[in-house]
């Protein structure tokens, strides 16, 4: 029972629709009918400026770092693999609730920022190398979407070639994690293969 709580709450702390507030809130718009349609922290950037980009991006990062860290209330030691298990699931449940906020009529963003938050949490080597394949794209391409896509299917790479991990239910959330983000980009994906994705103003070659 106490475990199915502490899932319903991670799905609502990452449900809280910070893109959606932030932009209703502060700049009476909806993210959502803006820019890409994505009430994520990319979009915010794009649309309303750096300030309200950033305060977003950690807003949801902060959603997935928090909802694992609810494991503590479980009272389950923390080196049984039923803990591990469990910060992978109420990580997993934040990031679903981001994508299907229920405080936004279940129209929320593609997960980027809260997952990352997530294993910021739970193994930050991996989140801090996954940035830095993030920045590397990000440099080359200046595509925040690929950028994206290609930090997530470095993932599970990294998780059993590099951080050599042993826990069953890692890999799965790294595998599941990179089909799942994607899913989310499917939008980004059909505007790369079309030629009119957009690209990041910094970073930009001297040519552009
Ligand atoms: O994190 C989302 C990003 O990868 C793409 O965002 O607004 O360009 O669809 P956007």
């Amino acid at each position: 029972m106490l475990i199915a709580i502490l899932l319903v709450l991670a799905y609502l702390i990452g449900s809280i629709p910070s893109a959606v507030w932030v932009s209703k809130w502060v700049f009476g718009l909806d993210i959502r009918e803006h820019g890409s349609g994505n009430a994520g922290a990319t979009n915010c950037f794009r649309i309303l400026g750096s300030k309200a980009g950033s305060a977003v991006m950690l807003m949801d990062m902060l959603k997935g770092f928090l909802a694992v860290k609810l494991v503590i209330l479980s009272g389950l030691p923390h080196y049984w693999e039923a803990y591990r298990n469990l910060e992978v699931f109420l990580g997993l449940a934040s990031v679903l609730g981001h994508i299907f906020p229920i405080w936004a009529e279940f129209r929320g963003g593609k997960g980027i920022a809260t997952l990352f938050g997530m294993i910021l949490s739970i193994q930050p080597a991996v989140a801090v190398s996954l940035v830095a394949v993030f920045f590397c794209m990000l440099y080359l391409t200046r595509y925040v979407s690929l950028s994206s896509i290609t930090a997530s299917i470095a993932f599970p790479v990294m998780i059993v070639f590099i951080f050599n991990a042993h826990e069953l239910s890692y890999k799965l959330f790294a595998i599941a994690t990179a089909c799942l983000v994607v899913l989310t980009h499917y939008k980004n994906i059909s505007r790369l293969i079309n030629g009119n994705e957009s690209k990041v103003g910094f970073f930009r070659k001297k040519k552009d």
